[in-house]
């Protein structure tokens, strides 16, 4: 392992790995650096310009672009960099639709956030202030809903959905004042390559991306995906007994921070009144809900009437590898076939 470099950042003296960042380093020391369009899961592009930082002996730097140096000695806070990271600041907002109290992300912003801690001067942002794009809010998704009036360009979609999943179906699109995130001929998100995987949703800082009917859990409850057996982990956000939320742990060795569709979107299946929760036996040609006993005892019985090839195991992902093994175990040793095969994919 190379050895840490240090350098001092507003008087504290921190060490960091060579070719982090400042950004990096003072946030991993406990000093804040504002910053919007920086994400720890994917490469700095240094877009928004609110996290400069003063670097003795040269000018007025970005943070999340510049490596740290042995000796180096930055200060993140004076009055020039309070007004420069101001004047970057209503350029970001300058277009951006300021419905705050109606906005799903009101309180979750980082935008509102850096408006807080750098502040904004009302009158100069309305005698700037220039045309929305007013473009129609993107609906066509059936998990998320995007509204491009409130994207403020960090990239961090386009970044996300190229550097995490692979996909590119996002970028930059037109230019100057009309520039705006766009998928291939500027259609709606439907009619791209997306696979709703969501991670662009749960890195938008601002009010953008936002799930659809979003609800604020009560509690959370960290638990793994219940869909395939990759064993996610994940965070599972709940109202009394219905759950309203998922997102990934950060770091978690399955899934470092990422969900696919199903473990983001698909959990609805939980509360569903559809949902089986009771087993049903066919009588007289119509099913009716039994007890576990009745049903345990009913299939022992049909065990018995077959043997060797007459018989199949179907195995799920849902269950665990522990599981799995027992139901290989019990079609090859007790059933006498081979026949087990499962289903990789709920
Ligand atoms: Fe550095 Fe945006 S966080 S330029």
């Amino acid at each position: 392992m190379s050895e840490l470099i240090t350098l001092t950042v507003d008087g504290v003296e921190i060490k960091a790995a060579p070719g982090t960042s400042i950004l990096r380093a003072a946030l991993a020391n406990g000093i804040y650096i504002p910053h919007l369009c920086d994400h720890p899961d994917l490469t700095s592009v240094g877009i928004c310009r609110v996290c400069l930082v003063e670097i003795e002996g040269r000018r007025p730097t970005v943070s999340c672009m510049t490596p740290v140096e042995e000796g180096m000695v930055v200060t993140t806070a004076s009055e020039d960099l309070d007004q420069t990271r101001k004047v970057n600041l209503e350029l970001l907002v300058l277009n951006h639709d300021y419905n705050c109290q109606s906005c799903d992300k009101n309180s979750k912003c980082q935008l509102q956030e850096l408006t807080r801690y750098i502040g904004l001067d009302e009158e100069r942002i309305k005698a700037m202030r220039k045309p929305m794009l007013d473009s129609p809010i993107d609906d066509s998704n059936p998990y998320y809903i995007r509204d491009m009036d409130k994207c403020v360009l960090c990239g961090i979609c386009v970044r996300t959905c190229d550097e995490i999943q692979g996909d590119g179906c996002i970028d930059f699109a037109y230019r100057g004042i009309k520039t705006k995130i766009a998928v291939l001929g500027d259609k709606p998100i439907i009619d791209s390559t997306c696979v709703t995987c969501g991670e662009c949703v749960a890195r938008c800082p601002v009010g953008a991306l936002v799930p659809r009917n979003a609800v604020e859990p009560t509690y959370e409850v960290e638990t793994i995906c219940p869909f395939c057996g990759c064993g996610c982990g994940m965070v599972v956000g709940a109202r009394g007994n219905k759950i309203v939320s998922s997102r990934a742990v950060s770091g978690s060795p399955a899934n470092n921070g990422s969900l696919c569709v199903k473990g983001r979107f698909g959990l609805s299946f939980v509360n569903h009144p559809d949902r089986l929760t009771k087993p049903l036996i066919r009588k007289e040609g119509e099913l009716v809900e039994a007890s576990w006993e009745e049903a345990i005892s009913l299939i022992a019985d049909k065990f018995g009437q077959y043997k060797g090839d007459q018989y199949a195991t179907i195995a799920s992902a849902k269950c665990t590898v522990e599981d799995n093994y027992v139901m290989q175990k019990f079609t090859r040793a007790v059933m006498e076939t081979n026949n087990i095969d499962h289903c990789a994919r709920l």
